[in-house]
C-alpha cells in the first residue's frame, strides 16, 4: 500500500511497546491512527501527547479478547475518520514456564489474548478491505512463531497459530487486492516479559514460571533492539507489500535449521546453535 498519507490506521496494543513504535511511525507517514490497549492509564497518556503534538488520534480502550469490542472500535474507527486501510494486530502477551508447569489459565489468557485477539481483527477487518478492494493486515507474531523455545512453549504455540493464519489470509486476500504482513521479532526492547500486569483473571504465576521469567527480564533489557527500528520495517513491509517482517538476522536461519530438521526427518536440533556470537 503505496499511499498512507491522509489514511487511517487501527492499532491494538498501542499504549506501549512496539504498538507504540508503529503508532508513532506511522504518524509520522501522515496517518491518523485509532490507538486501542487494555491499559487505560498509558493509553490516555500517549493519545494525549501525541495529539499535544499535532498527531490524529484517537485512544480506544479495548480488550482484544472480545469480539464485540473490536467490531466496536471498527465501527468508531468509521465514524471518527471515514474510512481504515490498516490495522495492526499486535496486542500480546508472553506468559513463560515450561509446558509441564502451565495451567488451563494460562492457556485460556494466552489463546485469548494472542490467537483470538488476532483472530478477531482478521475477522472485523478484513471484510471491510475485501469490500473496498484495498487495505494491509499487520499480524504481529514473533520469532517464536517460526521457531520454539523451551520454556515458552505456550507462547510460542499462540505464535505459531498467528503465522499460520496470516500466511493462509494472505493467500486468500492477496489476490484480491489486501495485503498481509506478519511480523516475527526476536527480541525488542519492551514490557512484554512483564505482561501478567494485563492479567484479569487473579491467577497466581508459578513459581517455575517467574523463576524463567526474570533472565529474560533482565535479557530484553540488554540485547532487545529498539521498538522504532521494528516499527519502521512494518512501515516499509506495508508500502512495499511484503509478507514477512523479519526484524533480527538470526531469524531466517534459524528457522531454516527447524525446515532442515523436518526436511531430513530428524528429532528437534537447537536452532540457533553456531548462530548467537
Ligand atoms: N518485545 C519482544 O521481544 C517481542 C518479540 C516478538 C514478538 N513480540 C510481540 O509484540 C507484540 C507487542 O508486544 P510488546 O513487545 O510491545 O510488549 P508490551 O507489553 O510493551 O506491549 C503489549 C501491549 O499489548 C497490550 N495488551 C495486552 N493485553 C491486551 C488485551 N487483552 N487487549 C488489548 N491490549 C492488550 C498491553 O497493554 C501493551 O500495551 C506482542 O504481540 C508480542 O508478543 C514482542
Amino acid at each position: 500500500m503505496q499511499q498512507l498519507s491522509g489514511r487511517t490506521a487501527v492499532i491494538t496494543g498501542a499504549a506501549g511497546g512496539i504498538g507504540l513504535a508503529m503508532t508513532e511511525r506511522f504518524i509520522a507517514a501522515g496517518m491518523s491512527v485509532v490507538m486501542a490497549d487494555i491499559e487505560e492509564e498509558s493509553l490516555v497518556r500517549e493519545a494525549t501527547r501525541l495529539e499535544s503534538e499535532g498527531a490524529s488520534v484517537t485512544g480506544v480502550l479495548t480488550d482484544v479478547r472480545d469480539a464485540a469490542a473490536i467490531e466496536a472500535l471498527r465501527d468508531q474507527a468509521l465514524s471518527v475518520h471515514g474510512s481504515v486501510h490498516l490495522v495492526c494486530n499486535n496486542a500480546g502477551v508472553a506468559p513463560g514456564g515450561p509446558m509441564a508447569a502451565t495451567t488451563p489459565a494460562d492457556w485460556r489468557w494466552a489463546v485469548d489474548v494472542n490467537i483470538l485477539g488476532v483472530a478477531h481483527g482478521v475477522t472485523t477487518f478484513a471484510p471491510l478491505f475485501l469490500e473496498q478492494g484495498s487495505g494491509h493486515i499487520v499480524n504481529t507474531a514473533s520469532e517464536a512463531g517460526l521457531v520454539t523455545n523451551p520454556a515458552l512453549g505456550l507462547y510460542c504455540a499462540t505464535k505459531h497459530a498467528v503465522v499460520g493464519l496470516s500466511e493462509a489470509l494472505w493467500r486468500e486476500t492477496h489476490p484480491q487486492g489486501v495485503g498481509v504482513s506478519v511480523l516475527c521479532p526476536n527480541l525488542v526492547d519492551t514490557k512484554i516479559f512483564e505482561s501478567e500486569r494485563n492479567r484479569t483473571d487473579g491467577a497466581e504465576i508459578a513459581p517455575v514460571a517467574a523463576a524463567t521469567m526474570a533472565p529474560l527480564r533482565e535479557m530484553i533489557g540488554l540485547v532487545g533492539i529498539p521498538p522504532s527500528t521494528v516499527a519502521d520495517r512494518v512501515h516499509d513491509a506495508v508500502v512495499n507489500d511484503e509478507f514477512w517482517v523479519l526484524t533480527h538476522e538470526v531469524t531466517a536461519p534459524a528457522a531454516g535449521r527447524r525446515f532442515d530438521d523436518i526436511t531430513a526427518s530428524r528429532n528437534p536440533t537447537d536452532p540457533y546453535e553456531g548462530l548467537l556470537g
